[in-house]
C-alpha cells in the first residue's frame, strides 16, 4: 500500500470499501471507507480497526508499517461493528495489546466479542502518554452510540472522533483539499441527516465542552470518509448550524400517490408555494430514496406530505418515512398533510396522528379530496402552499 501520512509518524492504515451502497439501510451511492489510525511512538497505538470483511487488508497496511507484536494499544473508539469487527483477529495476532475503550465500550466489546480482551476503560480527561505523543480521551455516550468517544494526539492537534464529522465517500484521495469540496460537503450533510439529527442537542453540547476542554483541532480524521485537514472548522460550523436547525427558505413535499391524485395536489401546493419565491423540493417517495429525502428536509424551514388513502390507511410508502422520520426528530419545521380518497378517507388522519405524537408543530386543517381533485380543489391546494410559503418566509 501507498503510505497515507497524517503527520509525522501517523498513518492512515483504513480501508476503501468502493462497492457498499445499503449502509444498514443508508443508500451509500458513493461507496464508504473504514478509517483506522497507526501512531508509532515509544508506545505503538492502533486507532480503531475496520469491517471484518476487510480485516486482512487491514493487518497489511499495519504490517506494511510496523509489526503486530510492536502494537501497545488498540484504541476503540466505538463498537458497531463497521470498526470494531475486525476486532478479534487484529488482539489476537497484537499480542502485547491492551484495549482501551470507554466504560460502555468494554461492555459493548464484551457483548459482541466475548470476555477474553485485555482491556483498560477510560474517561473524559484520561490522558494516555505514547512518548512524545499524548493521547486524551473524551466520551460522547449516544454520539452515537452509549461507547463512543473521541481520541485526541497531541502536540499534532489532531483529532479522531470516530464517526463524527464522517461521510460516506469512498475515493482514493483521504484530504479534503484532494477533493471536490461540493460532494465532500454534500455527502457530510447527507451523514448528518440520516445519522446524527436526533442527537442535535447532544452534538452543540459536545462541541462546547470539548471547545472548553482546550481542544482545537488542527486534524480532524473521522473514522468514515475524508479526513478534514485544510479548514476543519468548516465542519465543526456546519454541525453546529445544522444542529441548532438553521434551515433555509424551501419546503419538502414528500408525496406517493396511486392514480395520480395526489401527485395533482402535490404539483398545485408547489405552484403556490414557488409563487411566493421559496425554494421547493418535489419529493415522490417510490422515485427518491428515504437517505434524500431526509437530507432534504434537514434545512428545509417545511415539510409537506400527501399519501392516498388505501385500505383506510395511508399508503405503505408513507408509513416507512413517517416512522423514519419521527424517529430522526428534525426540529423547528412546520408540517403539513394532504392527499386523497376513494370511500373512505384515513391517510390524513393517520398521518396527522403520528407527526403530533412525534411533538411535530402541524399545521391545520390538511386538505383531504374524494376521488380526483376538482379545480376548486386543486386552488385549495395551491392556497395552502402559498400559506405554508408564507409563514416560513
Ligand atoms: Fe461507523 Fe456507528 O459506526
Amino acid at each position: 500500500m501507498n503510505k497515507v501520512t497524517i503527520a509525522e509518524d501517523i498513518y492512515w492504515v483504513g480501508v476503501i470499501d468502493w462497492n457498499i451502497r445499503d449502509f444498514h439501510g443508508y443508500i451509500t451511492r458513493r461507496g464508504s471507507t473504514y478509517n483506522a489510525y497507526l501512531i508509532l511512538d515509544q508506545k505503538t497505538a492502533l486507532v480503531d480497526t475496520v469491517k471484518h470483511t476487510f480485516s486482512k487488508e487491514l493487518l497489511t497496511n499495519i504490517q506494511d508499517i510496523t509489526s503486530m507484536e510492536q502494537i501497545d494499544y488498540i484504541i476503540v473508539n466505538h463498537v458497531e461493528m463497521d470498526h470494531s469487527s475486525s476486532l478479534p483477529i487484529v488482539a489476537e495476532k497484537a499480542k502485547n495489546a491492551t484495549i482501551i475503550t470507554s466504560e460502555k465500550g468494554k461492555e459493548a466489546i464484551i457483548c459482541h466479542y466475548g470476555d477474553h480482551f485485555k482491556i483498560q476503560t477510560v474517561k473524559t480527561g484520561d490522558e494516555l502518554k505514547l512518548g512524545d505523543r499524548t493521547l486524551t480521551f473524551v466520551e460522547a455516550p449516544l454520539l452515537h452510540w452509549p461507547d463512543s468517544m473521541f481520541t485526541y494526539v497531541l502536540p499534532d492537534k489532531i483529532l479522531m472522533p470516530n464517526d463524527a464529522f464522517g461521510q460516506h465517500l469512498a475515493s482514493s484521495q483521504r484530504f479534503d483539499d484532494e477533493v471536490d469540496e461540493h460532494i465532500l460537503m454534500e455527502e457530510a450533510k447527507t451523514y448528518y441527516a440520516n445519522i446524527l439529527m436526533p442527537l442535535a442537542p447532544l452534538i452543540t453540547r459536545k462541541i462546547q465542552e470539548v471547545v472548553q476542554m482546550g481542544v482545537a483541532p488542527t486534524v480532524i480524521a473521522p473514522s468514515h470518509g475524508i479526513i478534514w485537514r485544510s479548514n476543519p472548522s468548516r465542519i465543526v460550523n456546519a454541525y453546529l448550524q445544522w444542529s441548532e436547525g438553521k434551515s433555509n427558505k424551501k419546503i419538502a413535499i414528500v408525496y406517493d400517490t396511486m392514480w395520480g391524485s395526489t401527485d395533482k395536489m402535490a404539483h398545485a401546493i408547489a405552484d403556490g408555494a414557488i409563487s411566493q419565491g421559496v425554494e421547493v423540493k418535489m419529493l415522490k417517495l417510490r422515485a427518491t430514496d428515504l437517505t434524500d429525502i431526509v437530507t432534504e428536509i434537514l434545512d428545509a424551514k417545511a415539510v409537506i406530505v400527501g399519501s392516498p388513502t388505501l385500505n383506510n390507511q395511508m399508503f405503505p410508502t408513507l408509513g416507512q418515512f413517517l416512522t423514519y422520520v419521527t424517529g430522526l426528530k428534525p426540529k423547528g419545521k412546520v408540517w403539513s398533510f394532504f392527499g386523497s380518497y376513494g370511500w373512505g378517507g384515513g391517510a390524513v388522519r393517520g398521518m396527522t396522528e403520528m407527526a403530533r405524537k412525534a411533538g411535530f408543530e402541524v399545521h391545520e386543517p390538511g386538505i383531504e379530496v374524494k376521488y380526483v381533485p376538482t379545480t376548486e380543489d386543486l386552488q385549495k391546494c395551491f392556497e395552502l402552499g402559498k400559506q405554508i410559503a408564507s409563514e416560513i418566509s
